[in-house]
């Protein structure tokens, strides 16, 4: 469905919207949950890695010497956003195992939804990085705006955000806090309700990740 939002980016290959579909169904299990949002997360790392920069480098094949392509500069860095974006990790590192992985604590506090900040741990040289931050959804945008301001205050400038549902409100919060960063998701859903869950949504992405309820 086309959309308004020139930093959104929506993955609509068969196969992640297949999967998704799974993983809405409130019948799906823990295990399949989990198993699901891998490969999901594998399969949108596809799309959100396409423009990185290469560099040429010569390469001895068995038969003679030639100029190719490999990614260039410094080692991408992923940064889940704890608890839920660590369901995403595997799957992207299966595509890039190089990556260098780091960490932000973040949760969603019940009542006001402003996001309260616990952990925070990345690799040295930031601001030579790409950065690839994940979590699963996207609701009113205050995890994902506050995680983006953390990394650029480490002397981040290049962020992309992975998520597997967003509410177009959550999109909003991006675009007016951190318009250079890009979004990427599986889903543009329908709106947020009155307790800042994502409709039609999955529910609490974290809680089913993990077993916690
Ligand atoms: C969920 C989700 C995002 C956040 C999205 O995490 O994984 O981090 O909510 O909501 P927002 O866009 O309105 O900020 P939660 O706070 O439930 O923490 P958890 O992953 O530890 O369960
Ligand atoms: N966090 C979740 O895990 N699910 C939602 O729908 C909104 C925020």
């Amino acid at each position: 469905m086309p959309h308004q939002f020139p930093n959104l980016t929506v993955v609509t290959h068969p196969l992640v919207r297949h999967k998704l579909s799974v993983l809405r169904d409130k019948e799906t299990s823990k295990k399949k949950f989990k198993e699901l949002v891998d490969e999901i997360a594998m399969l949108m790392a596809y799309e959100v890695t396409k423009d990185l920069p290469l560099a040429p480098v010569e390469i001895e094949t068995p038969l003679e010497t030639t100029t190719e392509m490999k990614l260039s500069g410094k080692k991408l860095t992923i940064v889940p956003i704890l608890r839920a974006g660590l369901g995403m990790v595997d799957g992207v590192i299966r595509l890039i195992p190089s990556a260098r992985v780091g960490h932000i604590g973040l949760f969603r506090d019940h009542d006001t939804l402003q996001p309260v900040d616990y952990y925070f741990k990345i690799p040295p040289e930031p601001e030579a990085r790409d950065f690839i931050l994940l979590d699963p959804m996207l609701a009113t945008g205050g995890s994902a705006s506050a995680a983006t301001a953390s990394l650029k205050r480490s002397g981040a400038s290049r962020v992309r955000f992975v998520c597997l549902v967003a509410a177009p409100e959550g999109v909003q919060r991006m675009l007016d806090d951190h318009p250079d960063v890009h979004v990427y998701t599986a889903s543009l859903d329908r709106e947020l309700n009155e307790l800042g869950y994502i409709l039609p949504g999955l529910g609490d992405a974290g809680d089913r990740l993990f077993g916690t309820k």
